[in-house]
């Protein structure tokens, strides 16, 4: 998915006449000897600027300097890099997208951008800067129709360098346009964003990535054994839909991830209703189903050497007259026999036909599950980190690694098997609730685990507090935050080599 178009130049070949020439600046070592002979003229200015103290560099700092007597642009930007012992490629990131917001504020469609220091721009760095670009220049304006803001994006954007980085800018923007989807899913409304809706999200990726899709209906549900979603789907009358995708883009010896994504499109309790202020929010319920198309939708432009299977269970969870109640009991497409105490604790259920299904059905080198579980990971964890349990440490060390790589980080929680006692039921085989308050985003968990096939590595990904922010950063929106692509992406990658 291309939003604008991003191109790499040699800054000595840079058309003149650019609206902004965009360029960063560590807070300890100041302007560059190389920054220096490049633009001798703005240094001077610059050098002024810093002398009296008006601008120190600091990370996500901006300074707009308008200096007549140089052509390449009508205005330069400062963009402040921080502590450059501190550098990693995620400052690029999140300064690429203080520059994006910048230019956005100033309505321009097309600038140019260095990221300066004495070295150029690594692969890493390049792939961030494009991140960057594009996840800071997010907007949700598809409900706005008095828009009070007529800027209608970017258009051009070229990053200067001195070797060819089209490649590494490529990856970047082709990451983030799956960040992209999986934001606008969420921020679109319930009554658009229907499972309905998702599967055709679906349908449209994997015919663009060349995937077998498949997808089940309510009709389907008794005679396949989906006793969970089937039971959750019960008080809705918007039709359910149980998403699966195959991408066999790998050789023989290729490895084949699993993704399960809760796709719940609207989360209103059920019988066990919420409270309803705030009840709104729980159209973000769907946001692990959002993670997993926006990586399925990189993977069909990429076209990874590996098999991917993704499975979006997606329901909403209603009180319609058939609505399933406190008291009942599910059985799931594994056999076991679930109580429900909550029927607030659907997305457990939905994931149990979900995540038995993939482990019986595929040979799996390791499935990794998104979802908007518990709102006790957002006590936990704030809405920084995704709350992260499995049943294998070797794989939990792979999403910890790939999450700090990426920034799109996962704190493990312990699992222990002696979890397993807070989900016992008296009269079947779990029930849907744990131990009252105390570890609920663990209990959820184990819950989870129950279902997962013997012998399949896995992941359980608690995105209730990242995948959606109060208060957003700079490459990341207040609302949907697109939690989870950039990490599996980072993984498919590692899986490939
Ligand atoms: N969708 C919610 C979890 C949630 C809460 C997501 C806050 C995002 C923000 C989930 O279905 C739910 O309601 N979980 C219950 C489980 C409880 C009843 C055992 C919860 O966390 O309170
Ligand atoms: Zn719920
Ligand atoms: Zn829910």
């Amino acid at each position: 998915m291309s939003l604008f178009n991003l191109s790499y130049n040699n800054l000595n070949e840079l058309p003149d006449g650019q609206e902004a020439y965009i360029f960063g600046i560590f807070s300890d070592f100041g302007i560059t000897k190389k920054f220096k002979e490049d633009h001798p003229k703005l240094s001077k200015k610059l050098d002024l600027a810093i002398e009296n103290g008006e601008f120190e560099a600091k990370l996500n700092q901006v300074m707009v300097m308008y200096t007549p007597d140089c052509d390449t642009a009508k205005r330069y930007i400062a963009i402040g890099l921080g502590d450059s012992g501190k550098y990693t490629a995620d400052y690029l990131r999140q300064a690429s997208a203080t520059a994006a917001k910048k230019c956005i504020d100033l309505k321009l469609s097309s600038f140019a951008i260095e990221f300066m220091g004495e070295d150029n721009l690594t692969i890493d760095d390049a792939q961030a800067l494009a991140e960057g670009l594009v996840m800071g220049s997010y907007r949700f304006l598809n409900y706005k129709k008095q828009a009070d803001d007529a800027f209608a994006g970017f258009q051009s954007v070229i990053a200067t360098a001195d070797a060819d980085i089209t490649n590494a800018l490529g990856y970047g923007m082709s990451i983030s346009g799956g960040v992209v989807l999986a934001r606008d899913l969420g921020n679109h409304p319930s009554n658009v964003a229907t499972p309905t809706y998702l599967a055709d999200t679906a349908e449209a990726i994997a015919e663009k990535g060349g995937m077998k899709i498949t997808i089940y209906e309510r009709e389907d549900f008794e005679k396949l054994g989906f006793g969970g979603i089937g039971g959750v789907a019960q008080g809705s009358d918007v039709p359910p839909k149980f998403i699966i995708m195959e991408y066999m883009g790998g050789d023989s010896s290729a490895k084949t991830l699993g993704l399960v994504g809760k796709g719940l499109t609207f989360d209103s309790g059920g019988i066990s209703i919420k409270p309803s202020a705030g009840m709104d929010e729980m159209k973000f319920d769907m946001l692990g189903g959002a993670a997993v198309l926006g990586i399925m939708s990189v993977v069909a432009d990429i076209k990874p050497n590996l098999n991917i299977i993704a499975v979006v269970p997606s329901t909403e969870n209603m009180n319609g007259g058939e609505a399933y109640k406190p008291g009942d009991i599910l059985t799931a497409y594994n056999g076991k026999t679930i109580e429900i105490l909550n029927t607030d604790a659907e997305g457990r259920l939905i994931l149990a036909d979900g995540l038995s299904y993939i482990t019986d059905k595929y040979e799996l080198d390791g499935v990794v599950d998104f979802a908007t579980l518990t709102g006790a990971v957002v006590v936990a964890l704030g809405h920084r980190y995704s709350g992260i349990m499995t049943n294998d440490q070797d794989f939990a060390d792979q999403l910890l690694d790939v999450g700090e790589k990426t920034q799109d980080r996962v704190w493990q929680m312990p699992m222990d098997d002696e979890y397993a006692e807070d989900i016992k039921s008296t009269i079947a085989d779990v029930k849907n609730t744990g131990a009252g308050r105390t570890a609920g985003t663990i209990a959820a968990g184990a819950f989870l685990r129950e279902f997962v096939k013997e012998g399949t590595s896995w992941c359980h990904v608690d995105i209730a507090g990242s995948g959606w922010l109060k208060k957003g950063r700079p490459y990341l929106p207040d609302g949907p935050s697109g939690a989870g692509v950039r990490m599996i992406m980072e993984l498919i990658r590692s899986w490939e080599k």
